[in-house]
């Protein structure tokens, strides 16, 4: 795919003179990806604004995306609630990158989950200027499974408008797995999501996707311009930073053709027995 992506040589930014068959593609790739965690789909493609994601070049822009949206809905509110110590750079830099003027504030963790008393004190202390709520599906360092449910309950009981984001950049090929898919079950329910196939997927550089529950929300990061975007196809309307965008999407719409989602989920449980066999080896290796 990474081969064939080269010399097709597509840019998505525009469907019709740049990527006629590179967008569908590409928007076929964001319908599994959002069929397999349980977003609804739309079927058929009239509008790649409708889409309620786009395919990035990491996990960095991908969360960018995420922070974006929730903003440009509340921009009223300032406070971003993040697990201290475990959570990767780019949630927090994001804050500052797009001078969004808000305040991180870190919420403590227990075993690399966020300790769910303590959220609920800082909901309470910030109220209704929470904006968004951040957290690791898994974490970069320890690859653990936040409690997806728990947190849900926690931020959407206390005030449903707060948007509630989960980097699932790591944990969400479990949603291939017929063994792990239940431990991330609940991104379903959060308003975004980033995915890194890049890292997770054996697919060589880059490949990151950012998806929103509420296609409307994704919708309102786009932009549209008569120089070359001037068409609903067009997925440089859907993707801010990003003008030429390469035909990234081609490497995982064939692994997902080829290998179809149970094979990749046997991968994913293979991955992980030998991560546990070889913790056991060096457990008992006195
Ligand atoms: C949890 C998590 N989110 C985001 C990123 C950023 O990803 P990328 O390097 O694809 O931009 C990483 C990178 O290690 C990560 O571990």
């Amino acid at each position: 795919g990474a081969v064939a992506e080269v010399f097709l040589q597509q840019n998505l930014i525009n469907k019709n003179i740049c990527s006629p068959m590179g967008t569908e593609v590409e928007a076929e790739v964001i319908n599994w990806l959002r069929e397999l965690i349980g977003y609804s789909v739309s079927n058929k493609l009239t509008d790649v604004t409708q889409l309620g994601g786009a395919v990035t070049t990491g996990g960095v822009m991908s969360n960018t995306y995420a922070l974006m949206a929730a903003a440009r809905k509340h921009p009223d509110k300032k406070i971003v609630i993040l697990p201290d110590n475990i959570g990767h750079y780019s949630l927090s830099y994001a804050t500052e990158w797009l001078n969004l003027g808000v305040k991180v504030v870190y919420c403590k963790t227990n075993q690399y989950k966020l300790d769910q008393v303590e959220l609920k004190r800082l909901l309470r202390m910030y109220g209704k200027n929470v904006l968004f709520v951040g957290v690791y599906a898994c974490d970069s360092m320890t690859s653990t499974c936040e409690d997806l449910e728990g947190v849900y309950h926690v931020v959407k009981g206390f005030e449903n408008d707060i948007w509630l984001h989960a980097d699932a950049c790591h944990g969400f090929a479990l949603s291939f797995s017929d063994v792990y898919r239940s431990k991330i079950k609940y991104l379903r329910h959060y308003d975004s999501c980033t995915m890194d196939p890049h890292k997770v997927m054996w697919l060589p550089y880059t490949l990151s996707i950012s998806l929103m529950k509420n296609a409307d929300d994704f919708r309102k990061l786009s932009r549209t311009n008569a120089l070359i975007m001037d068409d609903p196809l067009s997925f440089g309307q859907t993707t801010p930073f990003i003008g030429s965008k390469s035909y990234d999407s081609l490497k995982l719409w064939m692994v997902m053709k080829t290998l179809g989602v149970r094979k990749i989920g046997e991968m994913v449980e293979a991955r992980i027995n030998n991560a546990n066999s070889f913790y056991a080896l060096l457990k008992n290796d006195t």
